[in-house]
């Protein structure tokens, strides 16, 4: 992971565990329960990997086999768990997508005249960089190679993979030195646009490795993310996220956290199959509030 990255995943942390967490009770109830299953439920003798492990806030450790592994790119995260659960687990603390670094290096190249040296005008900088965005295509391979190596039977996914095209933002808003985004929403917005598809593909690779593991999985991501007051609950489970939300406020704005991916319908195939899924609302602040899903893919042989 470089440093710029591992510094930003650092800082984010920092402000994560810094919220009021007064709302989270039920949100930290539930991931507890699904990630505790996934860890009683899995083989004692053989490995066991938690992506997105962070400071171990939503993971129970006590229930981890012994030959556990914690992954996650933010330097401190091993140290925040040790602090939290009384544990030192293997770690390992690589950018999960595999694509954070050329999508930092092609940024920094967008913002510079590589003749002059000289920063780019931004909206040159915005147009260049949206026309570069399409030939990354970001590949996990330190998951893939991780995986092949140790064969895990189950693999947690702790609420990480709809951080993905957050982290993707906060990564140029930072080169940019603010963020380049037009705040009409009415707007096009060919960079956005442009990142959003860019997350997909890491998205979907990410999936991909996942589903070729041959490991059983546990889910838990944010699905999509609401702005605004007004109320919000949740109907019987719809596949489409959408028509689940029983939202009712004039101010309410719902963004996909997966950049259109859709995890469940990617993700059953071959000898995998689903075998449950939920979805919850978690308070994360005021005027902010996450859809969180949970999926359990389970080997049927
Ligand atoms: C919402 S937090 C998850 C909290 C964690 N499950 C816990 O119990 O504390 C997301 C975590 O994903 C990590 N992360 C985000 N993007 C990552 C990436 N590309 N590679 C590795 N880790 C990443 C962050 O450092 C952060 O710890």
């Amino acid at each position: 992971m470089p440093k710029p990255l591992s510094r930003l995943l650092r800082r984010e942390q920092f402000a994560f565990l810094a919220r009021d967490h007064s709302a989270w009770g039920d949100h930290l109830d539930r991931v507890r329960t699904v990630l505790g299953e996934g860890l009683q439920s899995a083989d004692p003798a053989r490995p066991v990997l938690i992506l997105g492990a962070g400071s171990g806030l939503e993971v129970p450790w006590a229930l981890a086999p012994p030959d556990t592994t914690g992954w996650d790119g933010d330097p401190w995260s091993r140290l925040w768990t040790a602090a939290r659960h009384h544990r030192w687990p293997p770690w390992v603390f690589e950018d999960l997508t595999g694509g954070m670094s050329e999508l930092d290096a092609t940024i920094r190249r967008a913002v510079m005249e590589p003749w002059s040296g000289r920063p780019r005008e931004r909206e040159a900088a915005k147009q260049r960089l949206a026309g570069l965005l399409p030939f990354l295509v970001p590949d996990p391979g330190a998951l893939r190679a991780w995986i092949g190596a140790h064969r895990p039977s189950t693999i947690l996914v702790a609420n990480v993979m709809g951080q993905f095209g957050a982290v993707a933002e906060n990564v140029v808003e930072t080169v940019f030195g603010g963020p380049p985004w037009d705040p009409d929403p009415e707007r096009e917005e060919p960079l956005a646009e442009a990142l959003a598809a860019w997350t997909a593909r890491a998205i979907e690779a990410f999936l991909r490795v996942l589903c070729e593991s041959g490991a059983d999985l546990w889910l838990v991501h944010d699905r999509a993310v609401v702005f605004g007051g007004g109320s919000l609950d949740l109907g019987p489970w719809e596949d489409d996220w959408t028509r689940q939300l029983r939202a009712e406020g004039p101010s309410l704005e719902a963004s996909d956290a997966l950049a259109g991916v859709d995890p469940s319908s990617f993700l059953p195939g071959n000898e995998l199959n689903s075998v449950k899924r939920d979805r919850w609302i978690w308070p994360v602040a005021l005027g902010q509030r996450h859809l969180v899903e949970a999926l359990v893919v389970r080997r049927t042989d």
